[in-house]
Order: C-alpha cells, then sequence, then structure tokens
C-alpha cells in the first residue's frame, strides 16, 4: 500500500485568487500561465496559447480530457520524471491536488484564461469535475509511459 500522504496542505485556492496576486502557490514544480486574450467584440474571444511565450516550452503534444460526468472521477494519481505541462479548464472547472513531496496545494481550476505549470515530479490528482468539464492539456514530449511515476512511494523516495 503506498504511503499515507500526510505532508503539509495549504487551503485550495482558485486560480482566479492566485493570478489576483494575494495568495502564492504552496508548492514547487509549478506555476499558474495566463492565456493571451483578445476580446473580438461583438462575436467572441480568442484564447492564445504560444510555445515559449506563455507556455513556457516547446509543445510537442497536445491532448484533451473530455467526458467527465461521472461524479466519483478520479484522474491523474502520478507524476512525472521529465514532462512539463501546463493544464487548462477549457470549460467548466476541475479541483486539481498538486503535490511536490513536501507540500500540498488544492487548486479549484475556474477559469479558461490561465493554466496550471505541471513540471516534472509534481504528484497530481484531479477530482470534482463539473458536468460540463472540459479539459485541455499541452505538453513538451511524446506519450512515454516510461516518464510516468505511478506509485506514490517511489515519488517520495524521489522528491526526498
Ligand atoms: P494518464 O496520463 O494516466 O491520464 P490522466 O493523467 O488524465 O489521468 O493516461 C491514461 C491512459 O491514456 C494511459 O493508459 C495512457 C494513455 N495515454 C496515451 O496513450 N497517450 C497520451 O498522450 C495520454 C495523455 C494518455
Amino acid at each position: 500500500m503506498d504511503t499515507e500522504r500526510n505532508t503539509a496542505s495549504n487551503g485550495t485556492i482558485s486560480l482566479k485568487e492566485l493570478v489576483a496576486g494575494n495568495v502564492e502557490l504552496g508548492v514547487t514544480h509549478s506555476g499558474v500561465v495566463r492565456m493571451q486574450i483578445i476580446p473580438d467584440k461583438p462575436d467572441g474571444v480568442i484564447r492564445v496559447a504560444e510555445a515559449r511565450k506563455n507556455i513556457p516550452f516547446n509543445i510537442e503534444r497536445v491532448y484533451d480530457i473530455d467526458e467527465l460526468t461521472r461524479p466519483e472521477a478520479l484522474r491523474g494519481k502520478h507524476a512525472h520524471r521529465q514532462l512539463k505541462q501546463v493544464i487548462r479548464a477549457l470549460r467548466g472547472s476541475f479541483t486539481l491536488l498538486l503535490d511536490d513531496g513536501k507540500n500540498k496545494q488544492v487548486v479549484k481550476v475556474d477559469s479558461p484564461d490561465f493554466g496550471v505549470i505541471l513540471d516534472g515530479l509534481i504528484w497530481h490528482d484531479m477530482t470534482d469535475f463539473s458536468a460540463d468539464c472540459l479539459i485541455l492539456v499541452y505538453a513538451d514530449a511524446y506519450y512515454n509511459e516510461a516518464d510516468y511515476i505511478r506509485t506514490y512511494d517511489e515519488f517520495l523516495e524521489l522528491t526526498k
């Protein structure tokens, strides 16, 4: 069985609170990025993600996660060794637990205007998806199962 996750935990913060600058993320290997937002009135808004600009790496892969309709849905439950990602809720919201091995931070991902950085060596769980939630992820490498850390004990060893 995995070691109990008993590291320090900060309160839940929303992306909007974070970018307002009143609070800071309590974990390493993460952060918040802002999409370029072009209000193209009267018919919509354009949000732009650009590699090496607001997305802090070369984008090699983009994937989305949809149909998160089960109330008990749970995704993530892993970290990566090297992979860098930025995760956004294009529609709806979800709760993201970030854990750097020493500290935890729960973030309510509740705005399409921002993304959360998931660098290597950050354990993440995703829960509490709104029924309309649509997630988009930018990654700096192709899918590689060998890059995954899927047991919490191994993660704790690597982050000691
Ligand atoms: P996983 O990364 O564990 O999903 P999440 O972090 O959203 O919970 O991936 C779930 C499954 O999908 C796993 O079997 C690997 C596969 N997968 C790919 O084949 N390619 C990909 O680009 C991704 C993201 C996942």
